[in-house]
């Protein structure tokens, strides 16, 4: 009996039914997905009660990005170790929050997947309440690849199996994809489960909205300056809320398109490969968009050679990507 409108359908069933379109899926998905769903309740109620308890604000610490690590972004990364950490088919972790990966169980001792996250997406909007999340990729880790866990993960027999998100804002949002299209669930608070409100959710082909933080165009390449002088002649207006999963969620629902540039201080941009533009991109692919990666084509096709490294990003409905492209090539 497939979904209908007046089925109440939760994550975990969701997931049970999404299992049957994976031959020799062995509960695999369901087990990683249901330690994602309660990491994601437990760090969206620590965001809700930031102030409250008093853990907004920054640590004297910096991550490996360089970047001031905010309270928050270290307690999500412990939150999602913890919640991750006792599911037995995972081999490693990634985080934003960390140089190296989590290493849980080699691939014989059963270790067939990794979890790579950035725990708090955002996290500088934290203390003026605007939209932060969670972004995750699961990776199939190629079978019988040996070596150290960084190079199991980026060989490019590990193949990305699901990515998804989840928003803190107006209302707790788990979009997911598991390679058959893209869905959308709302945490009910009442009853503490993620509930099914939209399947097979598709992104606007075109809309004339670009998301892009224009304070830096002076230093983005010349074809990026000529689309946005073509937007702006062509009466486009501009949204940016500077969370990539606010941005890219009003992106997916209305339509429009996501730029981070290189800038003359960051040739590769500043969003990182793993775990936010690979798992980002395969979303917008399934929803009907495009990702490329600047000038470099598509960003899934595009392998990466360390764990952080970070990708120039231009995602969304594809007749708006097509539009960046012309002036990029
Ligand atoms: P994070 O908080 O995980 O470090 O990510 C912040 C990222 C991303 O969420 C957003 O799109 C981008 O930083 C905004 O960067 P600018 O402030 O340079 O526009
Ligand atoms: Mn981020
Ligand atoms: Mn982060």
């Amino acid at each position: 009996m497939p979904w209908t409108d007046d089925n109440l359908m939760s994550l975990q069933s969701h997931v049970l039914v999404e299992e049957r379109h994976h031959p020799g899926a062995t509960g695999d998905f369901t087990w990683i997905l249901s330690a994602i769903s309660l990491a994601t309740k437990t760090i969206g109620n620590k965001v809700r009660r930031a102030r409250i308890e008093d853990v907004i604000g920054e640590l004297s610490e910096h991550n490996v990005q360089g970047e001031q690590q905010q309270k928050l972004d270290v307690i999500s990364n412990e939150i999602i170790k913890s919640c991750l950490g006792s599911r037995a088919n995972i081999g490693a972790l990634v985080s934003e929050e960390e140089e190296t990966p989590t290493v849980l169980r080699s691939h014989d001792d059963g270790g067939r997947y990794a979890v790579l996250f950035d725990p708090l997406d955002g996290s500088s909007n934290l203390d003026v309440s605007v939209g932060v999340g969670t972004i995750f990729s699961v990776v199939r880790l190629g079978d019988g690849v040996k070596g150290t866990p960084e190079n199991m993960i980026l060989t490019p027999e590990s193949k990305q199996v699901a990515a998804g998100y989840v928003l803190y804002g107006s209302s707790t949002v788990f979009v997911l994809t598991t390679g058959q299209g893209v869905d959308m669930f709302v945490l009910d608070h009442s009853i503490g489960a993620f509930v099914l409100v939209k399947r097979d959710l598709m992104i606007p082909t075109s809309q004339k909205i670009y998301s892009i933080n224009e304070a830096y165009v002076d230093r983005f390449p010349a074809g990026y300056r000529s689309y946005l002088e073509w937007a702006h002649e062509d009466g486009y207006s501009s949204r940016y809320i500077g969370s990539m999963v606010a941005d890219i969620h009003r992106t997916l629902l209305k339509g429009g398109v996501f730029i981070y540039p290189p800038t003359d201080d960051r040739p590769e941009g500043k969003l990182r490969y793993l775990y936010e533009a690979m798992p980002m991109s395969m979303i917008i692919e399934q929803a009907g968009g495009r990702s490329i990666a600047g000038n470099q084509g598509r960003l899934l096709d595009i392998k990466p050679t360390s764990l952080h490294e970070r990708i120039p990003v231009v995602m969304g409905s594809t007749d708006e990507v097509d539009h960046v492209e012309r002036f990029l090539s």
